[in-house]
């Protein structure tokens, strides 16, 4: 019979987004019942799932490892408790389920027998009568014993649902898979989503949430001690806990910026490397039980010895303990001349922040241009990501102008997000002007009023995009631009 799945579940399965599978509701291709699809439909669209190739699990892998570079998460097991429980509840469901059949099976036995008894006492016209009521039972079972066999998206899902657990938070109803060893609130940032948290390390009781139904399972320590109410209430932290299987939590998510207060944090040089002649990437690691709460595109003031300089933030919170900076060559700036000719790997550098509000608008509905100008790509590639974390735009558009034929210096991993995502696009564009750029903008979308646009770049670039936009009716409510 077939089974509801809800779209993320669905989406995880078929190895596609859910943006994919919502345009699909949309066109009606694919029914919808509350929000949720049968596994029947799916496998009607989506034929060719092989449960021995796994290949919805692996198209996704392969999506976050294209969306997030060269750093590919590693499929782990959950740990031997987590999964021991999970095992024992499916178990429990399986014996429920069999124990349902076993008693139905032997209810019909019950009916046939006494069906058999009147039919010996009948009269030849009610006789017929029954016999004709037997054999339409037999019928009847004959056809669901014939499609009773699980189809290939229901065994896939039993599966995904050892190897991970599903959550879903209330009020927002935004929801997220948590996966191998991680933590709820490493999967939540991972899914893109802000929501509180402090120390990250079981002290400060900022990440509580509480348990509207499942189970939890201590997987970190912690010693925050919850007062007698909030055990009561089934509170939990998100930092030290992990599912045990489907959750549904109530918790706080951040707003907006302003609800991130300044941290300071000494973080560790992970490595720098050359993208091109003229940029380095700054890979800088917070320490494992501080790491920094930030959204993505905002900025840090980063200090190493007397340079200091402050710098958009190229990564998002999706991506753990990771921080990215992209350094242009200056000679006149101290912090990039430390940069390229003195720090290395395991240098301290100090960061201190959240800074901006050049940040993704998660509540819009609409799709997303995003307009990077030379080094302006590096917010630009946090919204990116967290656009692509959060699955939920219809479209992604990026327009990356360079100065210079050499400068775009990451279009590997902007390619690779057009090939591992139907919904991204990428345009590559060098020195065109602002015009030519809006010009462009236009020709691939006739309506750009149906977008929200996001623009970094220097000041020139921004000013001279926004007169063009302005020029063109962009409605400056859907616009959001920083200077880098
Ligand atoms: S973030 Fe501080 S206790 Fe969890």
């Amino acid at each position: 019979m077939p089974q509801l799945l809800s779209l993320s579940r669905a989406a995880r399965l078929v190895g596609t987004s859910r943006v994919a599978l919502q345009l699909k509701i949309r066109s009606g291709d694919l029914p919808s019942f509350d929000g949720m699809v049968t596994t029947a439909d799916l496998l009607r669209l989506y034929p060719d799932i092989r449960i021995e190739e796994d290949g919805g699990f692996e198209q996704v892998m392969q999506i976050k490892a294209h969306a997030f570079g060269k750093r590919v998460r590693e499929r782990m097991l959950p740990s031997q408790e987590i999964l021991s429980q999970r095992l024992f509840e499916q178990s429990t469901e399986l014996a429920d389920l069999r124990a349902h059949l076993q008693s139905y099976h032997a209810m019909f036995e019950r009916l046939r027998a006494h069906m058999d008894t009147l039919a010996e006492r009948a009269t030849p016209s009610a006789r017929e009568a029954i016999w004709a009521l037997e054999a339409q039972f037999d019928q009847e079972l004959g056809s669901v014993l014939g499609t009773a066999a699980a189809d290939a998206v229901s065994v896939m899902d039993d599966m995904l649902r050892v190897m991970s657990a599903h959550v879903t938070l209330r009020p927002s109803n935004h929801d997220f898979f948590v996966e191998g060893n991680d933590t709820l609130l490493e999967a939540a940032l991972g899914a893109g989503l802000a929501v509180n948290y402090g120390c990250s390390n079981g002290n400060c009781g900022l990440c509580k949430a509480r348990v509207i139904s499942g189970q939890v399972q201590k997987v970190r320590p912690h010693d925050y001690v919850f007062s007698e109410a909030e055990k009561n209430q089934g509170y939990t932290l998100l930092c030290a806990h992990a599912a045990v299987g489907d959750l549904v939590l109530e918790l706080l998510e951040t707003g907006s910026a302003d609800d991130i207060p300044q941290q300071q944090i000494v973080t560790r040089i992970k490595a720098i490397s050359a993208l091109g002649d003229e940029v380095r990437l700054l890979h800088l690691q917070s320490p494992r039980n501080n790491r920094l709460r930030f959204l993505a595109g905002q900025s840090v003031t980063l200090t190493a010895g007397e340079a200091s300089a402050q710098l958009p933030i190229a990564s998002c919170p999706c991506d753990d303990r990771n921080l990215h900076f992209h350094i242009v060559r200056d000679a006149n700036d101290d912090f990039a001349r430390q940069v390229f000719e003195v720090l290395g790997t395991g240098d301290a550098v100090t960061v201190f922040g959240p800074w901006g509000n050049f940040v993704l608008r998660t509540d819009s509905p609409r799709p997303i241009l995003f307009v990077a100008g030379d080094a302006g790509f590096a917010p630009i590639k946090g919204l990116i990501e967290h656009a692509l974390s959060l699955d939920t735009a219809e479209l992604l558009h990026l327009y990356w102008q360079a100065s210079a034929p050499s400068g775009h210096y990451l279009a590997n991993l902007c390619r690779s997000w057009v090939e591992a995502l139907d919904n991204f696009r990428y345009t590559a564009l060098v020195d065109v002007g602002a015009d030519g750029l809006v010009e462009c903008m236009v020709k691939d979308h006739a309506d750009l009023t149906a977008f929200d646009l996001y623009l970094a770049g220097s000041g020139a670039f921004v000013g001279a995009a926004t007169k063009a936009l302005a020029q063109q009716g962009f409605p400056p409510s859907q616009l959001l631009a920083t200077v880098t």
